[in-house]
């Protein structure tokens, strides 16, 4: 074999290889963020616009591929032709491969444009309101007032009824703080609707409608600082009633006020000040960390980082920062100058002067007392 036909034959073999390692990456258990498995109506909408789209740009694709190969084999370099024969402004092809893409481009530009202005439709007045607001580097959730019922902030899990339009306000400015502006964001759920922005001084809307119980997995997918790959969240779909439910449950009192849990409600909210970020208290205001008031009631904590199980809460009470990256170690210094704090701090490292260190048993009163807020 010669060296030139070994080279070509190997040049093949890893065009091969390579298209076979993407097909069948693609073929890989479902990670519950696959956005070509949409369950949601809205993704539904988007998929039914994509394949009819891929279909004609693969079509296209595989013309021009075939086309480009055939000129490079059928005419190229022989003995006696070096010089080819040169052809210029060739009128018929020139209007030719101009107009074709151009209607082509124009035909997919009709469901395209009509499907964008579907997607931004002002909610039926039976949607139900949610406003998302990101933070570094977890969602906030807040349920508006209705019908005499209190307002519910809660944190990293959406409860959503099915069979109803779930209209989203999306901000980085929690108003009801001083300073509440943070970063850029992107909300996206795969399988229920495309991505949409979280931008600092302008709202943006999303929307979806799903029609099975069941959990959707969600990411912000815009980089806003170190833990951006943790940001993430979950949807979880239920019944209509079961939601109900669940929103009447958040509008309570907590399970036990602070006053009432002993040597928790004193380390909570004196020794450790958690309550300078967070509430146990009232289920209807926002904080500066996640609103604990039913944190038990949740399945995952940490942005949907970690499972909510007490062998985690202990860790993550005790030194939050090595659990995930955040630029807190100086969060448990007074604000001012020069003094960043994004993130829970650490109560174990990095401790600032006259502030105290805690202890494992500390964070498992701790701990044992956030669990108990159902
Ligand atoms: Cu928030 Cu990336």
């Amino acid at each position: 074999m010669t060296n030139r036909s070994r080279r070509r034959k190997l040049l093949l073999a890893a065009v091969g290889l390579a298209t076979l390692a993407l097909v069948v990456a693609g073929c890989g258990p479902s990670n519950g963020q696959n956005s070509l498995d949409p369950k949601g109506v809205e993704a539904k909408k988007i998929d039914n616009l994509f394949w009819p789209v891929l279909i004609v740009a693969v079509i296209i694709g595989i013309f021009i591929f075939v086309a480009v190969a055939y000129c490079a084999i059928r005419f190229r370099r022989r003995a006696g032709n070096e010089r080819p024969k040169q052809i210029h402004g060739n009128t018929a092809l020139e209007i030719g491969w101009t107009l074709i893409p151009a209607v082509i481009l124009a035909v997919i530009a009709v469901p395209t444009v009509s499907l964008i202005f579907q997607l931004n439709e002002d909610p039926p007045p039976d949607a139900l309101k949610v406003t998302v607001v990101g933070k570094q580097w977890w969602w906030q959730f807040d349920y508006p007032a209705s019908k005499g019922s209190t307002k519910v902030v809660t944190a990293n899990e959406l409860h959503v009824p099915t069979g109803r339009e779930i209209s989203i306000d999306l901000t980085a400015c929690d108003a009801s703080l001083p300073g509440g502006c943070n970063v850029i964001h992107s909300f996206w759920v795969p399988e229920l609707n495309g991505k949409r922005d979280v931008v600092p001084g302008h709202n943006n809307h999303t929307s979806f409608t799903i029609d099975k119980p069941g959990t959707y997995l969600g990411q912000c997918a815009e980089y806003c600082g170190l833990s951006h790959a943790n940001m993430r969240f979950r949807v979880i779909a239920q019944s209509p009633d079961d939601f109900e439910q669940w929103l009447s449950e958040q509008q309570d009192g907590p399970a036990v006020t602070l006053e009432d849990s002993g040597d928790a409600g004193e380390l909570f909210s004196k020794t450790f000040a958690c309550t300078n970020c967070h509430t146990t208290e009232d289920s209807s205001i926002s904080t500066y960390g996640p609103n604990l008031t039913h944190l038990a009631s949740r399945t995952v904590f940490a942005s949907g980082s970690f499972q909510l199980n007490r062998a985690n809460l202990i860790d993550w009470i005790l030194n939050a920062p090595s659990m995930i990256p955040m630029e807190s170690q100086d969060c448990r210094l007074p604000p001012g100058p020069g003094v960043t704090c994004v993130g829970m701090p650490s109560f174990t490292e990095n401790t600032p002067k006259g502030d105290p260190v805690m202890t494992r048993e500390q964070a498992e009163t701790l701990a044992d007392y956030l669990l108990s807020l159902k």
